[in-house]
Formats: C-alpha cells, sequence, structure tokens
C-alpha cells in the first residue's frame, strides 16, 4: 500500500534534526517514494539521452586546469534547490566535456559503447542493491549469477567441474586467478616436505614466478606485487614478430629457471593482448604450463567477446585448455563497466578465497549447501553486475553480442589495409582482433622521416587531436618508438569516420612537422651564430 508524503503536524516541533531526516525520507526508495523514483531517474536518463542526441564529437578537449576550478568551487556542504538544479551543474561539470564512447571517432581504449538492455539491468540493479555476497542478500540474483557462470564456462569449454565468479573488471579477475594458482602452488610445496609444511607462507614465495608475454596486461607485475612475490617475480617472455608469445622463449625460460631451482607458479597466456590484439599459442602454452605442472591462466579480458563471435569464435582454440579464465563483459560484450568473471576448471581451488566468519557465512552455511557467493569472492558487498549480460542476453541473444564485436574486427581488417597502403603512416603488423598500432611517419622526397622526429612528433600529434576532441586515439611505444593506436569497438562506426580520423591525424602530423622543422632551423641558426 502507499501512503501519502510523511509531515510534521502543525505546531509539532522535534528539533531542526528531525525535520531534516522527514525530509530526507522523501528520497528513500520506497513504496511511499516510487512515483518520485520514476520521475527523478527519467530526468537523470533524459539529460544523458538528451547530450547524446546533442554530441558531435567524442570529447570537446577541456583541460583539467579548464574544469579544476568549477569542480573546486562547488559547495558541497550546501545542497541545490533541486535535482533539476543538480542535473544542470552536472551538465556543466561533466556531461558536457565527458569522453563519449558511442561516438564513432572514439577509437582508444577498450572502451565500447554500451546496449540498452544492459543499461536496464544496471537501473534495476542498482535500486534493488541486492549484495551477492550471501544468498540471504540476493536471492534470485545468486542464481542468475551462477547460471551466467556456468554458461560463460560452458562456452570456454572448462568441464564439468568448473566454477568462478563476477569481478570488478580485468584485473581483479587476473589478481583472483593468481593468487588460487599461488596458493595452489604453496600447496604443492608443503606436501613436497615436512620442512615446507612448517614454513609460513611468506617465507615459501621466494623461488615462484610467473611467466608471460612481454606484450601482457600490467595487471599481472601488479597481481604478483600484490601477492607478496614482487614486480620482478614476473618473467616476461619474448614474442614472436606477429606479438604472441613465443612458445620456443617460453620453454627455454621454463628450463632456465627451473635449472636455477625457480618454481613456475603459473603461465599467463593473454587471449587478446592489449595493443595488438594477439593470442597466444594457447595449444603450445598449455603443454609447456604442463610440463612444468605450471597453473595456466588465459587473461581474455580483450579476446572473451570471441566466446559468442558467431565468425571469429575459432580464434580461441585452445582456451578450454587453461586452469582459469578472465573474461571482461565490459569490454567486448558492450556491458557497462563494471562487468568481469574469473573461471576455474576446477570449483576446488575457489577454497583458496574461502573464509567463514560467524556473522555472514557460516561454515554450517556452506554445510548446509546454502548458496553463498563470497566464499568464492576477494570482493564482500558485490553489485549484482550480471543481471545486465542476463538482460542482454535474454533480449538480443549471444549471437547478436558477437556479431557486434564482429563487425569491429572486420572494420580493423579494412583499416589495416588502408593503413598499410598509405605512404604517410607506417603500421607495425596486421590488426588480429580490432586494434592497429602505427605512426605518421611521411616519406618527403621518398625518404621516411627521421626516426627520433617522429617519435617526437606523434604523440604532438596525439595530444593536439584530444585537445580538439574531434577524435580520440591511444598510444604506445614499439622497441622505445612512439606510435599511435586504435581501439576500434563500435560496430556503428563505418570505413569512412576512420579515414576522417586518419585524414586529422595527417593534417595535424602535417602541421606540427612544419612548426617542428621551423623551430629546429631557429635552433640550428643560433647553434651556429653562438
Ligand atoms: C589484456 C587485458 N587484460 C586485463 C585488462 C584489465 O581489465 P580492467 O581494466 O577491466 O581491469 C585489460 C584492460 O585493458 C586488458 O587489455
Amino acid at each position: 500500500m502507499t501512503s501519502s508524503r510523511v509531515e510534521l503536524s502543525p505546531g509539532q516541533d522535534f528539533g531542526s534534526g528531525v525535520e531534516l531526516a522527514l525530509a530526507a525520507s522523501n528520497q528513500l526508495l520506497n513504496a511511499r517514494n516510487s512515483p518520485n523514483y520514476v520521475a527523478q531517474v527519467l530526468q537523470g536518463v533524459n539529460a544523458v539521452a538528451t547530450k547524446i542526441q546533442r554530441t558531435s564529437q567524442p570529447f570537446t578537449g577541456i583541460t583539467p586546469a579548464g574544469l579544476q576550478g568549477q569542480v573546486a568551487a562547488v559547495e558541497l556542504d550546501q545542497p541545490l534547490p533541486d535535482l533539476t538544479a543538480a542535473l544542470e551543474e552536472l551538465d556543466e561539470l561533466y556531461l558536457q566535456d565527458a569522453v563519449y564512447f558511442h561516438d564513432s571517432r572514439y577509437a582508444a581504449h577498450l572502451n565500447c559503447p554500451v546496449v540498452i538492455p544492459a543499461l536496464v539491468g544496471e537501473a534495476i540493479l542498482s535500486a534493488v542493491n541486492s549484495s551477492l555476497d550471501t544468498w540471504d542478500q540476493s536471492a534470485g540474483a545468486t542464481l542468475i549469477e551462477r547460471r551466467l557462470i556456468d554458461w560463460t564456462a560452458e562456452r570456454i569449454g572448462l568441464g564439468p567441474e568448473a566454477d568462478g565468479v563476477f569481478t570488478s573488471g580485468g584485473s581483479q579477475s587476473n589478481f583472483q586467478a593468481l593468487l588460487m594458482a599461488r596458493n595452489h602452488a604453496v600447496a604443492r610445496l608443503r606436501a613436497e616436505s615436512e620442512e615446507n609444511r612448517g614454513l609460513r607462507l611468506p617465507l615459501l614465495l621466494d623461488r615462484l614466478r610467473i611467466f608471460t608475454s612481454a606484450d601482457s596486461h600490467f595487471s599481472i607485475q601488479k597481481s604478483a606485487a600484490m601477492l607478496g612475490l614482487g614486480f620482478d617475480a614476473v618473467i616476461p617472455v619474448p614474442t614472436t614478430p606477429d606479438h604472441r608469445m613465443d612458445p620456443t622463449a617460453l620453454g627455454a625460460a621454463l628450463a632456465e629457471a627451473h635449472e636455477a631451482g625457480l618454481i613456475p607458479l603459473a603461465v599467463v597466456a593473454t587471449a587478446g593482448t592489449t595493443d595488438f590484439g594477439a593470442i597466444d599459442p594457447l595449444h603450445e602454452v598449455s603443454a609447456l604450463a604442463k610440463a612444468y605442472e605450471a597453473w595456466m591462466h588465459v587473461d581474455a579480458a580483450y579476446g572473451g567477446g570471441l566466446l559468442v563471435s558467431p565468425r571469429h569464435g575459432g580464434l580461441l582454440n585452445g582456451i578450454h585448455l587453461a586452469d582459469s579464465v578472465t573474461v571482461d563483459f565490459h569490454k567486448t560484450f558492450f556491458q557497462p563497466v563494471s562487468s568481469s568473471a574469473v573461471l576455474v576448471r576446477d570449483r576446488a581451488m575457489l577454497r583458496h578465497v574461502t573464509y567463514y566468519a560467524d556473522y555472514l557465512n557460516p561454515e554450517s552455511a556452506a554445510k548446509a549447501q546454502i548458496p553463498n557467493q563470497v566464499d568464492k569472492s576477494i570482493q564482500t558487498t558485490r553489485r549484482f553486475d550480471a543481471l545486465k549480460l542476463w538482460l542482454t542476453l535474454r533480449t538480443m541473444g549471444a549471437d547478436a553480442v558477437g556479431a557486434l564485436f564482429d563487425e569491429a574486427i572486420d572494420l580493423a581488417a579494412r583499416v589495416g589495409t588502408l593503413l598499410d597502403e598509405d605512404p604517410d603512416f607506417e603500421l607495425v603488423a596486421a590488426p588480429q582482433l580490432s586494434t592497429l598500432v602505427f605512426r605518421y611517419r611521411p616519406t618527403p622526397g621518398g625518404i621516411p622521416l627521421d626516426e627520433d622526429l617522429a617519435d617526437r612528433l606523434n604523440p604532438a600529434i596525439r595530444a593536439a587531436v584530444f585537445a580538439s576532441g574531434e577524435a580520440v586515439v591511444a598510444g604506445t611505444t614499439v622497441h622505445g618508438r612512439h606510435h599511435l593506436k586504435f581501439t576500434l569497438l563500435n560496430a556503428e562506426a563505418h570505413l569512412s569516420d576512420i579515414q576522417d580520423i586518419i585524414e586529422l591525424l595527417r593534417r595535424t602530423g602535417a602541421e606540427l612537422l612544419g612548426t617542428m622543422t621551423a623551430d629546429q632551423k631557429i635552433a640550428d641558426q643560433k647553434d651556429l651564430s653562438a
């Protein structure tokens, strides 16, 4: 039953604190306030929709200094009269100058345009506010998450004992996988000798090493540090010219470590590296990991979308051999941040993150088979992110999501051909998923621009284009040299959109080159006359 608004009776005086609480209670989501909830959320949603309709480029080019003063000037202890005023203020502080990933000239990082059913899921999950730690805070949400974990594990082919949990992102998924791998290795060390059995964990970490390609994501190093192993416990394995882990080099690195008395706790393969979209040779990596009794983790944060790809799914061949896998739904499943999962072949490994607390998840609950997801997670309170993927699959279907990624992969192939044939640009490698690493390096008079000059020029092009807001591209280095990068994840982007960006980069490059060479001439003349 919906009761009317709570108000003070005339003459009632409970002090200003009570009045304030009564007024504030009108902002609590409950039956009485549900019409207000609908109206306010619609106001917020409309503000975004209006902004998106009016946005004609991915960014305005605002600088931190340009916004800092405005944000600092907000008097947080003095609220505005209503949501309308707060949204107007937000428009100036944020919406107006945000970076918009739906724009077809956003081509920088692994951010995707998001699908609408997932946004409906986002609205529902935050309003109901289930917490996925225990059954008594989530009920059906737990079962939906579990079902999606099973579905993902099945798509990977991890087998009947597989399990996993949703996480906040690829970095957290990688961390949890390596935490399980580390503890698994430590358990083996303890089982090996009486002496080890008596040693506390820190004393057993010294010889443990993680092997991963030189092109893998930095969350592997960060995980090693957080696991008490140190950044330098990660042994980078060289790649072949296509930027995939070189299995011969991996074999050599493992043998060398073994000789030195070190223990390979894990080999991390990447299925879609951040820069080149390279997928490591999963069969070969698995065979080597097995030979050295190392855990095999596959970081498919980027390439995970291939699990639903109708046309490129074969690229993930061999992923089923992994002991654990990271999949980022907030990258190639077009989900809003955050939405990721870590999957594990053997559900028993999840015990490495289990700790029973009488106030939350007593062991008796586990024995009674009450599904408390906190027993599998490094988080406690946890969002029902799975709902977004659920509504996406239930309304669009998996193939449709995969088709969006396929479009981006196909677009990248066509852009690759364009860049390869363009004399002003150097493409480092043919695209493997949807990224392209290249640089502006024209060849005036048939001679390629000086390396050092190209090295200064490309970051300057990127910065100038970002400042214009007309396009957003990323940057990276290859063999120490600065390059530009496109990450394409927008199925709505046409070849002509990317051609526009290329022309913008060319124009900007030519202008900057003109200024740089003029500056250089002045500097040379000064040197001569000195
Ligand atoms: C290959 C790879 N792994 C892991 C991550 C980390 O994912 P997240 O940003 O969701 O933590 C990224 C991010 O781009 C990535 O490219």
